[in-house]
């Protein structure tokens, strides 16, 4: 089935997730041309994949002052690549280009580059060729995802989330559309106290990471800091309780 959005269509779809297995790390070596090691994380999207990323230890990185929890990546700092990323205070990068581009959510503080700030709950998509020298004057925490854009999609995004319109959803849910690109669809979903969705299967999988609150499914609960990724074709019925804010991408996975 070809992945159709439209208004309505998004009303069906959005958001759940499916919790058929997991929460754990999927690690494999691998050897480049060179015979040297290179390490891949989490890259068989056909598995499910549960990562309660608050529990995760901060790992370091090429800058003393920038620290990550990777959640998927094809090699260290290339390829496909999904982490937190942690700037401490007075924290700077080099400049840097991004090659298949870079996607980015501030969740805590304020990022800045060149560019411009972007605080808390800012979406960013830098697109392929772009380039900058990102700081944090007084620290921040991202949600990024580096080489991940399809070809064509060279429209750069700075939204700030806290300003921006929402729309009525399923229920009594909120949506709020981030990008939409040939079916990949990238939005957050306010959830609001008792909020419930309906039965439903992913084409081309799903991809939540739960800002606020605490996401349900018949499989599990899913507090704050939670990252899923459903794969392809997966089924869950979600609700939440207590309500609940989450980013949400959709139809990437195939
Ligand atoms: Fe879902
Ligand atoms: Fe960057």
């Amino acid at each position: 089935m070809a992945e159709q959005v439209d208004a309505r269509d998004l009303k069906e779809k959005w958001f759940g997730l499916t919790l058929l297995f997991s929460g754990r790390f999927f690690i494999m070596e691998k050897r480049d041309a060179e015979g040297m090691m290179v390490e891949s994380l989490n890259m068989d999207f056909t598995k499910k994949v549960v990562i309660n990323t608050e529990q995760l230890e901060w790992t370091t990185s090429p800058s003393p002052d920038v620290f990550k929890k990777p959640l998927e990546m094809e090699q260290q700092e290339a390829g496909h690549v999904t982490f937190i990323e942690k700037y401490e205070p007075g924290a700077r990068l080099t400049s840097h280009s991004h090659p298949k581009g870079e996607e980015i959510f501030v969740l805590e503080g304020t990022f800045s580059d060149e560019f411009g700030e972007y605080p808390s709950g800012t979406y960013l998509r830098n697109p392929p060729g772009s380039s900058h020298a990102p700081f944090s004057k007084d620290g921040c925490v991202l949600f990024v995802k580096h080489n991940q854009f399809l070809e064509g999609d060279s429209t750069k995004v700075v939204l700030d989330t806290n300003y921006a319109a929402w729309v009525p959803g399923f229920g009594k849910l909120k949506v709020l559309s981030l990008h939409l690109y040939e079916g990949k669809h990238t939005a957050l979903v306010y959830w609001p106290e008792g909020a419930t969705f309906q039965p439903h299967a992913h084409h081309g999988g799903e991809e939540i990471l739960v800002l606020n609150g605490t996401f349900q499914d018949e499989h599990n609960n899913y507090p704050k800091g939670t990252w899923i990724r459903s794969h392809h074709l997966s089924q869950h019925n979600p609700f939440s309780k207590g309500g609940c804010l989450i980013l949400v991408k959709i139809g990437h996975l195939i």
